[in-house]
């Protein structure tokens, strides 16, 4: 049996990304702040759910030693805020730092902890969830701090991809959509459903030849 651990399980993506891993058999270890008030991913048959919040080191690490010398094989660092914060006006230092510090470090701070899990797995895949808006190419004037937090955590990825593909670990980049989430809101074009199921399709079409790719979760190459 196959093993996924995601991130931020509790909701959104992270939920639907559960529901579906869940179904196609394999064993879901949910990471999520809170686990005595998530509720919906109590339902999913079978599913571990353990406390995890990627801004703190410590939680991260008593991740790591709960989950002792279990195996990975797919990793999906899922978890991510928005902030809805432009350069104009007054600019919440702290606010950005937040974004930065929960979307581009806290992918950081587990996959450090994990990948010697992710090592002892077959598939050695790790997935990053990011966002077409931080392409640099296509920016345009608006979200600046989760924007750049995304930026950085694109460029983790690429480094990543270059660090371990010797190791024989993937490493997958993806856009989403967007999403009817909480984040993505009720009048986003894509349901969850289809974001994660075309996500996973990829993880499963992909080997390492496609380490470092940037893609949405329709499989399309994105503009960095
Ligand atoms: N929805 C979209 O349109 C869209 C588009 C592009 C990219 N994305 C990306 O897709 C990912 C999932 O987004 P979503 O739409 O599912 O958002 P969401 O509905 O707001 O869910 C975000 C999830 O991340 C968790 N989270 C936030 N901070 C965390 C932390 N410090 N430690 C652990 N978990 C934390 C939340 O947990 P709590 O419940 O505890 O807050 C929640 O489970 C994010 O990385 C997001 O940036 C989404």
């Amino acid at each position: 049996m196959k093993t996924v651990l995601i991130t931020g399980a509790n909701r959104g993506l992270g939920l639907e990304f559960a529901r579906q891993y869940g179904a196609a058999g394999y064993r879901v270890i949910a990471a999520c702040r809170k686990p005595e008030n998530a509720v919906a991913l109590r339902e999913i048959p079978g599913v571990q759910i353990h406390q995890l919040d990627v801004d703190d080191l410590a939680s991260v690490h008593a991740l790591r030693r709960a989950l002792s010398e279990r195996a990975i094989d797919v990793l999906i660092n899922n978890a991510g805020v928005f902030g809805n914060l432009g350069a104009d006006g007054n600019v919440d230092y702290d606010l950005w730092l937040g974004l930065y510090n929960t979307n581009a470090l806290g992918p950081l701070r587990v996959v450090r902890a994990l990948l010697p899990l992710v090592l002892a797995g077959e598939d050695k895949t790790l997935v990053f969830i990011t966002s077409t808006v931080a392409s640099i190419t296509n920016a345009s004037s608006s979200n600046h701090g989760y924007r750049m937090s995304k930026v950085a955590l694109n460029m983790l990825v690429k480094c990543l991809s270059l660090d371990l593909v010797g190791r024989g670990v993937t490493t997958l980049l993806f856009c989403p959509g967007h999403v009817q989430t909480d984040m993505g809101g009720p009048n986003a074009k894509v349901a969850p459903v289809d974001s994660v199921s075309g996500i996973i399709r990829q993880i499963d079409a992909s080997t390492i030849v496609d380490t470092g790719r940037f893609r949405d979760y329709q499989g399309e190459d994105r503009p960095w």
